[in-house]
């Protein structure tokens, strides 16, 4: 049995090694899969190998030291990066980042938009391109998009970056954010919660290239009537039956595929995203803020699973952030 506890907990400042920066951060993002390492629900995969863990990989910073061995990067450069899973500690003020997985972050992107992309943005990237085959230049054959759970953190990005593939877009949420899912680009959208939305119909009747699946919970039979003959649901929470259907559809030559994804981050894909947002092509949609203080008030939101919400009057969605000014710092400590 796994006991875990929460606490704020002082650690050293921890020291790059050859090929890695040392980050003074500015804007840590949660993702899901933070908290399912602290549950100890990707145990067999993700296991922290050093305790008090300090959870959260998506970050952005400034460069305070850099390891002897980079090159990219000097004292004072803006950056963001993806941390390590095993080891995390982006809820911390300090964090050292491999060089490999740092990018520059212009003036014009904030700490807090950046900190948002890595894990989220390029799931919904890698999804889109390498698995459903959208070109996000728009110079590909059009095609029909369904994104579930488009309000949340993959899927608001999926939505954008569909669009910019000239894709049609249905996509699924709750009715509070049906506006803000149609702001995001979405050409049509189904509240989940009712019966066209259970059974993910398409109002203009089309079928789907492609699913981008960001919820759990929707069995086969829903997604099958409603692809296209070669059409693919590209799982973003695969466990064990996503990948047993996975390799029964391969080994029965269906044309219609369960893909179970799981995202490998490089530095290009870094670059890419915080140029579209510098570009003024995508945007970061901040649901909320806490202080590092607050830390675990925003875990528990983003465990919630409702990542969504009205801030000053305006209904936005996207991802849980944290602002490192305050001197203590956030472990998760498994006994
Ligand atoms: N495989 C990978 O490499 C990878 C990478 C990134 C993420 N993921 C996974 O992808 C999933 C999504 O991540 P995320 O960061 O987007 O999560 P998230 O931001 O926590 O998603 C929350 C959103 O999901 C909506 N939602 C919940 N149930 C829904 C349903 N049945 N239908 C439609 N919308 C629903 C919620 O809307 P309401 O508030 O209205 O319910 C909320 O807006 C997670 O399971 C995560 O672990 C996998």
């Amino acid at each position: 049995m796994i006991v875990i506890c929460k606490q704020h907990v002082e650690v050293p400042v921890p020291t790059p090694k050859s090929d890695e920066v040392l980050l003074k951060l500015e804007a840590t993002s949660i993702n899901p899969v933070d908290w399912k390492i602290q549950k100890g629900l990707l145990r067999a995969i993700f296991l922290p190998r050093k305790f008090p863990h300090i959870p959260c990989v998506d970050v952005a910073g400034d460069v305070v030291e850099v390891g002897p061995q980079v090159k990219d990067f000097k004292v004072g450069d803006k950056v963001i990066a993806k941390l390590g899973l095993v080891y995390g500690s982006g809820l911390a003020e300090f964090a050292v980042a491999s060089e490999s997985l740092t990018a520059v972050r212009p003036p014009e992107v904030s700490a807090a938009e950046a900190a948002g992309l890595p894990v989220a943005g390029l799931t919904a990237r890698d999804a889109l391109t390498q698995i459903a085959g959208v070109k996000l230049d728009g110079s590909g054959q059009q095609k029909n998009i369904l994104v579930t759970a488009a309000s949340g953190g993959v899927g608001h990005y999926a939505v954008q970056l569909a669009k910019l593939g000239n894709t049609h877009v249905t996509a699924t949420c709750g009715a509070r954010n049906i506006e803000f899912v149609k702001g995001l680009g979405a050409d049509e959208v189904l509240d989940y919660k009712t019966p066209e939305g259970a059974v993910l119909k398409s109002p203009s009747g089309k079928k789907y290239d492609a699913v981008i699946h960001c919820t759990t919970g929707i069995p086969w039979s829903t997604f099958s009537p409603n692809l296209t003959e070669n059409g693919k649901v590209i799982d973003l929470t695969p466990g064990p039956s996503s990948f047993w259907s996975f390799a029964v559809k391969k080994l029965t030559f269906s044309k219609k595929q369960l893909v179970p994804f799981i995202l490998t981050v490089k530095r290009e894909g870094l670059e890419y995203m915080v140029q579209l947002v510098k570009e003024g092509k995508i945007k970061t949609v901040i649901d909320s803020r806490f202080p590092l203080s607050r830390a675990e008030d925003a875990w528990a939101k983003s465990i919630d699973g409702h990542a969504t919400g009205k801030i000053s009057g305006d209904i936005i969605s996207g991802c849980l952030l944290f602002q490192s000014f305050c001197v203590s710092m956030y472990g998760t400590r498994y006994i």
